[in-house]
C-alpha cells in the first residue's frame, strides 16, 4: 500500500474518532467538521510543493511523503527523466497530483522555468524543498577543477538559484527547506569541499528566515547523517562501511527517515521551528 493510500486510510479511520471540540465550525464558523479533520490529518490539501532533485533518493521519498499529506508536487531532475516520471505516476496512481520537469539547478533560467511550470499546473507554491545536490570527494591535492566546479555550481549556486526563486514566489504561510548534512559537524578528511557547500545551507536558511520575517514563512535546513542513496553508493560499499555500528540507533538512514523530518517542518506542528538546522542522523553526531 502506498504512503498516500495509508494516509487516506488513516484519515478515514481517524475521522470518526476526532472529537467534536476539535472542529472549527463553532469558533470560525467557516470549516465543516470534515474539513477540520482533513486539515488535521492532511495538512497539504490545497497546497503545492516543489522538490528539487526528486527523481530518486531523499527527494523522491520527500515528494511521495508530501503527496501523501495532500500536497500537489512538482518533481525535478537533471538527467533521469524515466525515474522522475515514475515518481510522478506513482503519486497520481495513489490519487495525488504531480508533474515532473527537467531543470539544472545551476541554471537560473531553468529554475525560473521550473517555478513557472509549477505555477501553470497548480497555481502557486507553498513549500520548496531545496534538495538537489551532488557529492564529489577526495583530497585537496587531487580534486580536479571540474569536480570542484560542478559541486559549487550544483550545491552552492544551484541552492542560491532555488532559494532566490522561493523567496520571490512562496506564498505567505509557506515553508522553505534546504538539505545540509551532518557531515558539517564531523568534517572527515576528503570531504572538505562537499562539507563547505553543505555548511552554506545552514547560513542561507538562517539569513533567509530573517529576511522573510512577517510573512509567516519558516526557512530551515535539515542535516541528514549517512542515508542509503545513490549519492553514497556511487562511492562504493566502502562509503557505507562501519556506519550502522557507529550509529547509536545501529542502522543506516533511509530516505524516508529524512522525508518524515521534512514533513514535520511542513506541518502545523512544526510551525515554530524557524531559522534552524535540524540534525537527523540516528545519533551519530
Ligand atoms: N545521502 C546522504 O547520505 C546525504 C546525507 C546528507 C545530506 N544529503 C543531501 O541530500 C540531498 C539529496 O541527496 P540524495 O542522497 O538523495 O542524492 P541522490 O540519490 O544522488 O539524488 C540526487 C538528486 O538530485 C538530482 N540532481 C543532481 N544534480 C542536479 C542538478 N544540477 N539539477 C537538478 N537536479 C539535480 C538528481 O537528478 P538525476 O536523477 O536526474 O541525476 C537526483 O534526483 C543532497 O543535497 C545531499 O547533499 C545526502
Amino acid at each position: 500500500m502506498s504512503e498516500h493510500d495509508t494516509s487516506r486510510r488513516n484519515f478515514l479511520a481517524l475521522s470518526a474518532a476526532v472529537p467534536a471540540f476539535m472542529t472549527m465550525a463553532g469558533a470560525a464558523g467557516a470549516q465543516t467538521q470534515t474539513e477540520a479533520q482533513e486539515t488535521l490529518l492532511m495538512p497539504g490539501v490545497g497546497k503545492v510543493a516543489i522538490v528539487t532533485g526528486s527523481s530518486r533518493g531523499i527527494g523522491a521519498a520527500t515528494a511521495r511523503r508530501l503527496a501523501g499529506l495532500g500536497y500537489a508536487v512538482s518533481i525535478n531532475y537533471l538527467t533521469n527523466a524515466a525515474l522522475a516520471d515514475q515518481v510522478a505516476r506513482e503519486i497520481e496512481a495513489a490519487g495525488g497530483r504531480a508533474i515532473s520537469r527537467q531543470g539544472d539547478v545551476a541554471e537560473p533560467d531553468a529554475i525560473k522555468a521550473l517555478f513557472d511550470a509549477n505555477e501553470a499546473a497548480f497555481g502557486g507554491v507553498d513549500v520548496v524543498v531545496n534538495n538537489a545536490g551532488i557529492m564529489n570527494v577526495g583530497p585537496f591535492s587531487q580534486m580536479s577543477d571540474e569536480a570542484f566546479g560542478r559541486m559549487i555550481a550544483t550545491n552552492l549556486t544551484g541552492s542560491f538559484n532555488v532559494l532566490r526563486e522561493a523567496a520571490r514566489r512562496v506564498r505567505d504561510g509557506g515553508r522553505i527547506i534546504s538539505l545540509s548534512s551532518s557531515i558539517i559537524r564531523q568534517t572527515p578528511a576528503m570531504t572538505g569541499a562537499y562539507s563547505a557547500t553543505k555548511a552554506a545551507q545552514e547560513i542561507f536558511s538562517t539569513a533567509l528566515a530573517k529576511e522573510l520575517a512577517g510573512r509567516n514563512i519558516s526557512v530551515n535546513a535539515v542535516s541528514p547523517g549517512a542515508v542509503d542513496t545513490q549519492l553514497l553508493r556511487q562511492h562504493g560499499e566502502a562509503a557505507l562501511r562501519g556506519i550502522p555500528e557507529a550509529t547509536p540507533l545501529r542502522r543506516l538512514g533511509q530516505p524516508e527517515d529524512i522525508a518524515h523530518v521534512i514533513a514535520l517542518l511542513c506541518s502545523p506542528e512544526g510551525a515554530w521551528i524557524n531559522g534552524q538546522n535540524v540534525f537527523a542522523n540516528g545519533g551519530i553526531v
